[in-house]
């Protein structure tokens, strides 16, 4: 989590290089960013290498090298959210990202945290896959909401991917599709995926959304059953994860506003525009069962409502079915 106590010399240094991350910058100017002398320029460029920032120094000055490490400060900045992501917190490897911030929803004041790692050592998929991720490959973050106000989990669930979706699109233009419930695809292939966790706390219900997102690399084809990509592959550029989490973030906490205030059908709406299903015949996975039919609708509280083969509508719920073809 970044200190309310205003930036560090480290923090103003770290927002200037990556602003210009592009290219190098002077001592001179980084000495007048940190607004301190050089011996505490020098300490500060330590103290950011420690964090994990990799820096090139040359007679030309300092420049940070992509992709960037994860940073909370940089992550919050100007980040102007109401709820998601009022705090951020990033660590190097975790468990699983959706653990810590499980256990955060016992903290004061953790609704909206947001908990980024760099690596999990056992990173969940839904229906009790693994979510593999290269160490600092991907967007490996789960948002916490308690939910005091009866926030409509089931929105949220779908409201996820489709935050996840409209994110990637604002900083790669990738024109994702969104597959039931919350698979976003580009070019056909999952870049990334959402699982949504329940669970008590003092204060309510933690519904807790993990978001794993493919940035830099995909996860080797032979671990998956469907085919992966990567922002890196779709885009041919080195995309920054802090870039794609800040929109994410911010996408996510419109859709969680709008469900708070029952703008359920702009959500129906948005979804629909991104999923590829309408009126096709799909097969559904629910539990041990498998449904078939085609595509009627979807309905962010009850689910997709399929038309069976003897014309019966089918109402499949988001949390627990997947789609098998
Ligand atoms: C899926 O498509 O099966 C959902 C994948 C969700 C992965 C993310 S990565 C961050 C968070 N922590 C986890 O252990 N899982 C989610």
């Amino acid at each position: 989590m970044s200190t309310h106590t205003g930036p560090t010399a480290a923090d103003r240094l770290l927002r200037l290089l990556y602003d210009r991350r592009e290219g190098f910058v002077s001592m001179v100017e980084l000495a007048a960013a940190a607004g301190a002398p050089q011996a505490t320029v020098t300490k500060a460029l330590a103290a950011l290498r420690r964090k994990g920032q990799r820096l090139d120094v040359s007679p030309q000055g300092v420049r940070l090298q992509r992709p960037a490490a994860l940073d909370a400060g940089l992550i919050e900045q100007d980040l102007g959210t109401q709820r998601v992501g009022r705090n951020v917190i990033c660590f190097g490897e975790v468990s699983s990202t959706n653990d810590v911030a499980r256990h955060s929803a016992r903290q004061k004041n953790a609704d909206g945290l947001a908990v980024l790692a760099e690596s999990q050592r056992h990173g969940r998929g839904r229906l009790g896959r693994r979510w593999a991720s290269p160490p600092r490959s991907g967007v490996l973050m789960s948002v916490l909401l308690i939910d005091g106000a009866n926030l409509a989990h089931e929105a949220v669930t779908i409201a996820a991917g489709l935050a996840v979706a409209e994110g990637i699109d604002d900083i790669a233009d990738l024109s994702c599709r969104l597959k039931w419930p919350n698979d976003v695809l580009a070019d056909g292939k999952k870049i990334a995926g959402i699982l949504v966790e329940l669970s008590t706390c003092p204060a309510g219900r933690a519904v807790v959304i993990g978001i794993g997102i493919n940035v830099h690399a995909a996860p080797p084809p032979s671990r998956l059953a469907h085919p992966a990509t990567s922002l890196a592959e779709q885009t041919g550029l080195i995309v920054e994860r802090i870039d794609v989490i800040r929109a994410v973030l911010r996408r996510l906490d419109a859709w969680v506003g709008r469900i708070q205030a029952g703008r359920l059908e702009e959500l129906r709406n948005a979804w629909l525009a991104r999923c590829g299903m309408m009126n096709q015949r799909i097969t559904v996975q629910v539990g041990g069962r498998r449904y078939a039919g085609r595509v009627m609708d979807i309905d962010p509280l009850e689910g997709v409502i399929l038309c069976g083969d003897h014309g019966e509508r089918l109402h499949l719920p988001a949390e627990t079915s997947t789609i098998l073809d």
